[in-house]
């Protein structure tokens, strides 16, 4: 029951997780129902926008519904929307939208905009109870890669970015090309504990000293000239041991430039966020160096680095906070900047 506390209502859909969450103050999650479509872009080796918004559409009142029941409120013990409106796929963004458009006026309830990687850093407020800002955020995940100085939070400075793919990108199209399947990252992390991480020299980019930038467009085609130039002298390779180099050269240059950025920036504290957050082998080099150097980290479970309306809530939550509130005109941006 709502008890008299603040209860605000996350919807998240864009890209192929249909989410709805409902958290207490800000921080208590009361339910973070995810109704995930990867099974349904897997036979297509990737996530088909026009097939993942249908679903969305198929899905997202089952998911309304259940969030609401496992929270044991009603939409009128809502206090406060918040949605993503971008980036994303305009027609996946569309649906979870609309869905809190329509709440939004049926019930007379404010809405708020929330842009997907503040929903990614803010999954961190609900797993530390402790956590506030300033911070430096490390967003990894299927479409970016951004190291941001969190000053407030709704106060962000993007300090470096991937120049062409983003990091889960590079794993899954890595991960394609030796067979494994979509989504890569996961696939590869696993496979990775069984490779040796030396076997194969992957080019580290780091485009400079003291840039904050990332570029693994050229380590992906680093992995398919070793592929053909391996069967072209008719050798047998060993997916386990280009899984684990691979990996090993991408989180290389992650962690450095994370803690490159820390110590140039003066944080005590790095918060990893997003999808690839979820890898074991990051999560490993980034703690051992965190800790070498003085270091906070902060992660969210695997749960809450994957897309979900929880950390949405959460972000909306603070922005409402500040009176950062949307009305009835707002759109989504597929390409929204931070
Ligand atoms: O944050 P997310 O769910 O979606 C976006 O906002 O992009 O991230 C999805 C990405 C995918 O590329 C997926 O392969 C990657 O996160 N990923 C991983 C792991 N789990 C998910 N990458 C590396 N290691 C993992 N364990
Ligand atoms: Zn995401």
């Amino acid at each position: 029951m709502k008890d008299g506390k603040w209860i605000t209502m996350g919807i998240e859909s864009s890209c192929d997780e249909t989410s709805v969450a409902i958290l207490q103050e800000g921080r208590t999650v009361l339910s973070n129902v995810i109704s995930s479509q990867i099974k349904v872009h897997q036979v297509f080796g990737g996530v088909v926008p026009e097939i993942a918004s249908r679903h969305h559409l198929d899905n997202i009142n089952g998911v309304l519904k259940q969030a609401l029941e496992e929270a044991q409120v009603t939409l009128k013990d809502v206090d406060v929307i918040g949605v993503t409106y971008g980036p994303g796929l305009v027609g996946a963004l569309l649906i979870g939208l609309a869905t809190a458009k329509g709440i939004a006026f049926a019930m007379k309830k404010p809405l708020v905009g929330v842009h997907h990687i503040q929903g990614h850093i803010s999954a961190n407020y609900i797993e530390h109870a402790d956590l506030e800002p300033p911070f430096l955020a490390l967003v990894v995940s299927g479409g970016h890669t951004h190291i941001v100085d969190v000053r407030g939070y709704n106060e962000y400075e993007v300090l470096g970015r991937t120049r062409d793919d983003a990091a889960g990108e590079a794993f899954d199209k890595v991960a394609r090309v030796l067979g494994l399947g979509y989504p890569g990252g996961p696939k590869i992390d696993k496979i990775a504990k069984e490779g040796n991480p030396q076997a194969v020299e992957f080019k580290r980019v780091y485009l400079g000293k003291g840039s904050l930038d990332f570029s693994f467009s050229g380590i992906k085609t680093g992995v398919l000239n070793y592929l053909n130039a391996e069967k072209q002298r008719g050798r047998e390779i060993n997916p386990a041991d280009v899984a684990a180099s691979f990996q090993q050269a991408v989180m290389e240059v992650i962690v450095n430039k994370a803690i490159l950025a820390a110590k140039t920036h003066d944080k005590k504290k790095i918060v990893l966020a997003g999808g690839v957050a979820a890898n074991s082998r990051l999560r490993e080099m980034l703690s051992y160096e965190c800790k070498r150097e003085g270091i906070d980290l902060y992660a969210p479970s695997p749960i809450l680095c994957t897309d979900n309306a929880a950390m949405i809530a959460c972000a909306a939550y603070y922005k409402y906070q500040e009176g950062l509130l949307d009305d009835l005109t707002l759109d989504a941006y597929p390409n929204l900047p931070l």
